[in-house]
């Protein structure tokens, strides 16, 4: 049976393809999710939402073996949802679009860094694959 991956985004992320295309490229979430999907050797749970406490609950259900978040602002801002990812025992990717070291300044604060065992920015869509191969070495899933 294959490992189920999650993959979260947080808010306004359902919106990509109508923002800020130097920033986050031309893609849609759906479009994303379908490149993620090629990725085959896993299976995956895609979780999009607007809400800290949705996100929060996901994490909590616990039914997946490794997690990829892009908590969107919330990552500047969420003590709650670095606490839920200190809880989660599987190996967890943050992935953002953009690359926030070079943006305002108030996208340099980030909570979610520290409970996660990567960080991978300024890659557009391409950062979600990085992900999932960081995974895939990482529980040892053979192609
Ligand atoms: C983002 C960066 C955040 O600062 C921003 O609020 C987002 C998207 C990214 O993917 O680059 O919504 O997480």
């Amino acid at each position: 049976m294959k490992k189920n991956i999650l993959i979260i985004n947080g808010p306004n992320l359902n919106m990509l393809g109508k923002r800020d295309k130097n920033h986050y490229g031309t893609m849609t979430l759906d479009d994303i999710n379908n490149l993620i999907k090629k990725e085959n050797y896993f299976d995956y749970i895609f979780f999009q939402s607007n809400h800290e406490g949705a996100i929060i609950d996901r994490i909590q259900a616990l039914d997946y073996d490794g997690l990829v978040i892009n908590a969107g602002a919330y990552t500047h801002t969420s003590i709650a949802i670095h606490d839920a990812l200190e809880i989660v025992e599987v190996p967890k990717v943050e992935v953002h679009l953009s690359d926030i070291s070079n943006r305002e300044d108030f996208r340099k604060i980030n909570f979610i860094t520290s409970v996660c065992d990567k960080t991978i920015t300024n890659m557009k869509e391409q950062g979600y694959i990085e992900a999932v191969k960081y995974l895939q070495r990482k529980l040892n899933v053979i192609k």
